[in-house]
């Protein structure tokens, strides 16, 4: 039983995988955020971001955003950093 459980996760880690989209936009007062989930996935390791296990949805929120990009973009010494070059009106 256990492994047809495993075997079915596995099948819709994999369909989900396939539908992951090419740019995510947050939404926020004082600019949209525009998050290019290709280039990133072709840039960084996804566990980066996703942590170990198959890749799913990242609840993020204004202080996780912040701490994931702004942190990894200091860390690299890459991407942005400022406000206005995320957040664009
Ligand atoms: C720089 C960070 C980052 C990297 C690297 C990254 N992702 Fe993501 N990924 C995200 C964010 C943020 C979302 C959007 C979260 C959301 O809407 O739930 C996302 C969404 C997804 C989703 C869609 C989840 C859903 O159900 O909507 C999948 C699947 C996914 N990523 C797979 C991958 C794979 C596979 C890789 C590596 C090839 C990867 N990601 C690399 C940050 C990243
Ligand atoms: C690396 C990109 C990045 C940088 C730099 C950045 N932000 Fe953000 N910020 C985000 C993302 C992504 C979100 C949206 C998170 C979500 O909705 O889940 C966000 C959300 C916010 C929100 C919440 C908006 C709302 O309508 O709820 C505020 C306020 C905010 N940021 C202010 C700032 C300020 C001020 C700075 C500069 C000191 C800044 N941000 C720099 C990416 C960034
Ligand atoms: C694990 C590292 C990492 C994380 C996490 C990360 N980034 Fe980046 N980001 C990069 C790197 C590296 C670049 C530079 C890529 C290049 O110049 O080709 C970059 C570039 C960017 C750029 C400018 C180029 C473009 O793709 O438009 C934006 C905007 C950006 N990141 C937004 C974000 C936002 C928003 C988040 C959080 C949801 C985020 N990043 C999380 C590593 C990261």
């Amino acid at each position: 039983m256990k492994k047809v459980v495993a075997a079915v996760a596995l099948t819709l880690a994999l369909a989900v995988s396939a539908m992951a989209a090419d740019t995510v936009v947050y939404p926020a007062k004082n600019g949209n955020v525009t998050f290019n989930h290709k280039g990133h996935a072709a840039a960084v390791e996804c566990k980066l971001c996703h942590g170990e296990g198959a890749p799913g949805k990242i609840a993020l929120g204004k202080d996780k955003a912040h701490a994931l990009c702004k942190g990894c973009h200091a860390d690299k010494k890459a991407g942005p950093t400022k406000c206005g070059e995320c957040h664009k009106k």
